[in-house]
């Protein structure tokens, strides 16, 4: 049975307008489809003469009423989108049962649509999201300002006391790695942005589900303080309210919950998975894990362990932080945007309540830019750079950055807590590095167990079933880990 989908009726529409050279070619074909009518094309309603620039974007067949809803798997759809990206290009148009979808599988068009064209363009996204608008400028504001790239020096210490944290907890009971996790990086972000300290991974501040509004009020609640003993240290909401002289109007009450509960909902599970794709990056590169620890004596020395302020010293450490963004990016399609209006690009028309996907996990593994688009190996080349360049990232923050934009940001909605959530992920991939060796579990026999790369799918991916072994590297490296713990944060 032959389809006659909007595409190939769109096809018609054009080739009877401007397909005069082709005619000879095409006319057999047309004719064929012309055996039975065709839909209404519902891209030129109003004639079938048609302009070139509203033609859509190529993408997979559209069937009537489903459009390419089976085509569109639940699980892993980045991995079909890079298919589709073989066949159809940089950007490809597919619909979900009429809901348009637009895929950008290329940074250059996510650069121009996503962000150079956010603001004329009107990109929004869709209800699941914060609509743009007042409210929402606000409470980015209010984030944005308090994880600026100045602000956060104040957070360093809490940052690297966690990460010392996590490296004795895990040396003391290495199956605990993804409990220890949650409750170190949940214990930075609730106290950056409530200033509230957890007491342990019971505490009903991480364990009961995101109340946003409940964490508010028990954070700002008068006495909370003397309650959990700790000295008011500068964070999210007091700041903002401190502005308002702790009387805010219901207004800018709303805002900052929504500020708060946006920095908890993005910031604990992105930050969570990266840190676990380090692990099993390093479980499977124990000759990385060496080099990095090398690094870290030649510059620090072994009297001290790294600080967030050596970052830039390190570049070997900056560079398996940033294979790893690559690697596994823990956010592989960003989030989703929306067209408020209709667009045209490159002559393709983008409809109008499209959703726009950009396809990350694609842009960092296009095969024409890496040569092995899945090995893990931060001093491996990219093939542009293999002429000029002994190893990837050439120590360069430049070269860093090309993958780290792509990764964090897209558009209005570029990630605000980037600089934060690099520091702490310094802060553990340098403590843990330089502390730890970490290694494959063995099996009853003695034998390793390779870890096998899988991931959860879903917006932000899990490293399925991780187990790690995690062994002290050096009596005196580990010592370190307990100075300095015991102070106030
Ligand atoms: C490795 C860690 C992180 C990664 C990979 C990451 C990645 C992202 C991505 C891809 C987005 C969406 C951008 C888009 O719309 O296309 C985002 C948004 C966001 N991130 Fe992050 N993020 C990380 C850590 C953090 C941290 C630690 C915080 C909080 C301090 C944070 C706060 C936010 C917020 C509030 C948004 C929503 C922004 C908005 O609605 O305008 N993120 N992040």
């Amino acid at each position: 049975m032959l389809y006659i989908n909007e595409e190939s009726t769109h096809r018609i529409c054009e080739e009877r307008s401007f397909g005069q050279g082709r005619k000879v070619e095409k006319r057999k074909r047309l004719r064929h489809l012309f055996s039975r009518p065709p839909p209404r094309c519902t891209y030129c309603p109003k004639s079938c003469s048609r302009r070139s620039k509203d033609r859509l974007p190529p993408g997979p067949l559209r069937l009537p009423l489903l459009g390419s809803v089976l085509q569109i798997p639940r699980e892993y759809p980045w991995l079909t989108f890079s298919q589709w990206a073989k066949t159809h290009g940089r950007i490809i148009y597919a619909d979900a049962l009429g809901q348009p979808l637009i895929v950008i599988n290329s940074a250059e068009v996510a650069r121009e649509l996503l962000d150079q064209r956010s603001d004329s363009c009107g990109y929004r996204e869709p209800f699941i999201l914060q609509q743009y608008g007042d409210n929402w400028r606000q409470q980015r504001k209010i984030v944005a300002q308090d994880f600026s790239q100045n602000s956060i020096t104040c957070y360093h210490s809490l940052q690297e006391k966690e990460a010392k944290k996590l490296a004795l907890g895990i040396l003391d009971d290495p199956s605990t790695l993804l409990r220890q996790l949650k409750l170190r990086l949940g214990t930075i972000i609730i106290r950056v942005t409530f200033g509230y300290y957890l007491k342990d991974e019971n505490d009903r501040f991480l364990t009961s589900p995101l109340t946003a509004m409940d964490n508010f009020s028990k954070a700002t609640a008068a006495g909370v303080w003397v309650e959990s003993g700790n000295v008011l240290l500068p964070n999210m909401c007091s700041t903002v309210l401190e502005e308002v002289d702790r009387n805010p109007f219901h207004e800018q009450e709303d805002q900052l919950v929504w500020a708060a509960s946006a920095v908890m909902g993005a910031g604990l599970d992105s930050n969570t998975s990266t840190l676990l794709i380090f692990f099993l990056a390093m479980t499977l590169n124990p000759a990385v894990q060496a080099k990095a620890r090398q690094e870290i004596e030649d510059v620090i020395g072994r009297d001290m362990l790294p600080t967030i302020k050596d970052k830039g010293s390190l570049p070997y450490i900056r560079s398996i932080m940033t294979e790893i963004l690559w690697w596994h990016p823990a956010v592989p399609l960003g989030l989703p945007h929306a067209l408020n209006k209709d667009d045209i690009y490159e002559g393709m028309h983008l409809p109008k309540g499209s959703i726009m996907i950009a396809n990350v996990w694609y842009m960092l593994h296009d095969p024409k830019v890496f040569p092995n688009p899945d090995e893990f190996d931060p001093v491996k080349q990219w093939l542009w750079l293999r002429a000029v360049s002994p190893d990837r990232y050439k120590n360069l923050d430049s070269e860093m950055d090309k993958v780290t934009d792509l990764v964090f940001r897209f558009g209005r909605r570029v990630c605000p807590g980037k600089f934060f959530g690099e520091a702490t992920f310094f802060a553990i991939v340098s403590t843990v590095l330089s502390t730890c060796e970490i290694l494959q579990t063995v099996d009853d026999k003695g034998s390793k167990i390779i870890p096998i790369v899988t991931f959860s799918s879903g917006t932000i991916i899990f490293p399925s079933a991780l187990e790690v072994d995690i062994k002290c590297w050096s009596e005196k490296a580990c010592e370190m880990l307990s100075r300095g713990l015991a102070d106030i944060i």
